[in-house]
Order: structure tokens, then sequence, then C-alpha cells
């Protein structure tokens, strides 16, 4: 990997990409350049405004056809992608285009309550439902299955009594934002580095 330009996939309310931007703002050698969403109406884009990083519209067709928003990438020299609560499932073409620099983060301890149709609150549902005595998350390299490839970083917490798919999502909030930003800047120095 030469730099550090990061973009940052996401489809929701944007809290991890907010993170991250505040992290990596004047951060000598690694920055957020873009913030990629595929819905007009997710939160993420006001947050990338916000902070005046640019926003890509990801189109259904384009992104599934695997190489159709490479040309968007490249012009914006991106060096990492990190998903941040993004649902649609990374195509191969992207995958292969992006060798071992595509993050992504989990709401729990995979390999437990990964794969399709596992994202949000449906991740918290599953883990109370299970009767979990821990949650956690889990941030990994993406490979070409849902929730698959290699842990980066896993960090756990107790199920308090009487927990909540809302006290759980806030709680797993908590530490996304707290280890998130370090962890992708740790892959990155380490990547440079070689
Ligand atoms: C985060 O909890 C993230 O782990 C999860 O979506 C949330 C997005 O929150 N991702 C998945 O469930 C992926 N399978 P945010 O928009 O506030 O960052």
């Amino acid at each position: 990997m030469s730099g550090g330009n990061i973009a940052i996939f996401a489809s929701g309310a944007g809290s991890n990409a907010r993170e991250l931007i505040r992290h990596f703002r004047g951060h000598p050698r690694f920055r957020v350049s873009l913030v990629a969403c595929n819905r007009p109406e997710a939160g993420v884009i006001g947050v990338a405004a916000e902070a005046g990083v640019p926003v890509l519209n990801l189109e259904r067709e384009r992104f599934f056809r695997g190489d159709g928003h490479l040309p968007d990438l490249m012009a914006a020299s991106i060096d990492l992608i990190v998903l941040a609560g993004f649902l649609w499932k990374v195509p191969s073409a992207l995958v292969k285009a992006f060798p071992d620099r595509i993050l992504n983060i989990h709401p729990a301890l995979l390999p437990a309550h990964g794969g399709k149709g596992m994202y949000g609150s449906h991740v918290h549902e599953a883990v109370i439902r299970g009767g979990d005595r821990h949650s956690g998350i889990t941030i990994h390299l993406v490979d070409e299955q849902y929730d698959h490839g290699r842990t980066l970083f896993q960090a756990r917490l107790d199920l308090m009594p009487n927990e909540t798919p809302e006290t759980l999502a806030q709680r797993i909030h908590v530490l996304e934002h707290r280890h998130f930003p370090t962890i992708v800047e740790a892959f990155l120095q380490n990547q440079t580095s070689c």
C-alpha cells in the first residue's frame, strides 16, 4: 500500500464514519478522502457534508458489476476501503481490486451472528434471543464471503440483566467508537511500513 487515502463505505447513521473522520483529521499520513453511500437518505451523507468529505453515491447496477465504481476510487487514489455499517455485499471484483485492503466492523463476536441479513439490530436481537452471555465487536478483513475474512481485533462485553437490543446497540457503539479508528490506523501503519 503506497499511501493513506481512506474511503468509508456506509449505509446508515454514520456514527462510526464520524469517529473515523474525526480521528484522521489533521493526521500527518492518513486521511478520509471519500464517503461512499448506497442510500441517498442515510445520515452518513450529512456527516460527510458537515466534515467537508466528498460523497460518492453508489448505484446498484454499477456497484454489483464489481468494477463499476473503480474509476471513482482510482480518481480519489483510494488505498483502503473501510466498511462502517455498509449493508451491500462487496462484489468479488472489488475484493480482487483491493486485496487485503478492505476492512469491516461487525457488531458481534464473529463467527457468531454473522452472514447475510445479520446487521444492526438484527444482530443484537439474535444475541439476546440466543441467550448469549457476551457480545462484542469484530474488525476483520473482507473477503468474498459475508463476515468471513481474517479477524484483526475483537472486544467483548458482558450482557446485562434486562439487556434489550437498544441498550446493546448503544453499548456496542461505544466499543466501536473507542476501537475502530485506532485499529484502522494501526493497520495502515503496518501496511505502509512494509
Ligand atoms: C454499526 O454497529 C456496525 O457495526 C453495524 O452497523 C452499525 C452502523 O452504525 N454493521 C453491521 O451490522 C454490518 N454487518 P453507524 O451507521 O452509526 O456507524
